[in-house]
């Protein structure tokens, strides 16, 4: 089921770390239940003084229940400007503002799909709980993981991939790990051994660069198999009001725009124009 009642939220931090070497990890306390698509994200603001004024968007990375009716929601982020390097000085006590769940996340209702999950750096963060979410339906899935050296990769311990072995695929531009290589790359020669058959079945699930994601989009034209790709755009409002945040998406002939932050992030790769 969609979930689309967005609430802002008055929260304070449970715990803000480092994990691995260049993420970190929130959980915050939000006075009540948060339910989320994956691939729905949250506008999370609060660091101390004006500056940046905007909030950001980080996708919702777990949820859980707790007591006295309270929820802890979590993110996993990599410091790359002015706003996430204030919010991993923030300390365990400290409020933070979060206005949640908001967007469309991915569709994971069709039956007999076999998924590939694809996350590009810290695309990891939006696709692990798609995993999380196809481990308990039992579908049948994968997951390709790239990074540009080892120590870029997804913690271990953030990575839900169940018991199943070669599920994982790890891929580093420097070959310090997994495939050498491109995760586009490993994606493509996978998807070269797939019969016609499997390959009508093959869904892609990926976020991560937009260089990675037209790749990904454009192999996965070539074989007939379909791709839900999370944009991760520039916000401002994260809700819809300022079309800060367009893309454009095929439409009959011509071109049609779309707010990532309201009708996305999860686009359908072929109605996007790369
Ligand atoms: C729907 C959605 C979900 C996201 N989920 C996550 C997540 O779970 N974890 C996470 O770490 N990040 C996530 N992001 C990206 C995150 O929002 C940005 O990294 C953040 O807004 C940067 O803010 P800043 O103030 O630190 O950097 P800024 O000062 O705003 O920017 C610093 C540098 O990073 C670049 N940059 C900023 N935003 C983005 C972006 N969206 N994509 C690529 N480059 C960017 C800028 O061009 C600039 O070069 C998500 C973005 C979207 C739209
Ligand atoms: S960020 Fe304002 S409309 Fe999308």
């Amino acid at each position: 089921m969609p979930h689309n009642r967005m609430q802002f939220m008055a929260g304070r931090i449970l715990r803000n770390e480092p994990h691995g070497e260049i993420f970190y990890r929130l959980e915050v306390s939000v006075p009540g239940p948060v339910e989320f698509t994956p691939g729905q994200f949250a506008m999370v603001s609060g660091w101390p003084g004006n500056d940046p004024l905007l909030p950001r968007p980080l996708a919702i990375f777990h949820s859980r229940s707790a007591p006295k009716g309270k929820c802890a929601v979590e993110f996993v982020y990599k410091v790359v400007g002015r706003g996430t390097a204030l919010l991993s000085g923030m300390h365990p006590g400290e409020p933070l503002s979060l206005t949640l769940p908001l967007g469309r996340g991915f569709d994971l209702k069709k039956g007999g799909r076999l998924y590939w999950l694809v996350g590009g750096g810290v695309g990891f963060s939006t696709v692990f709980p798609a995993a999380a979410a196809l481990a308990w339906q039992k579908a049948e899935f994968e997951m390709f993981l790239g990074s540009r050296t080892r120590q870029q990769l997804p913690p271990k311990e953030l990575t839900p991939a169940g018991p199943a072995p070669g599920r994982v695929h790890l891929c580093t531009e420097d070959g310090t790990a997994g495939f050498y290589g491109r995760v586009t790359d490993a994606v493509r020669e996978r998807m070269a051994s797939l019969s016609a058959a499997a390959a009508s079945r093959l869904t892609i699930l990926a976020c991560g660069p937009r260089e990675m994601l037209k790749e990904l989009a454009l192999a996965a034209a070539d074989r007939g198999a379909e791709m839900q790709a999370s944009l991760e755009n520039h916000m401002a409002c994260g809700f819809g009001v300022c079309w800060g945040c367009v893309v454009a998406l095929r439409d009959g002939e011509g071109t049609a725009y779309r707010r990532v932050c309201k009708e996305g992030p999860v686009f359908d790769a072929r109605e996007v124009v790369w």
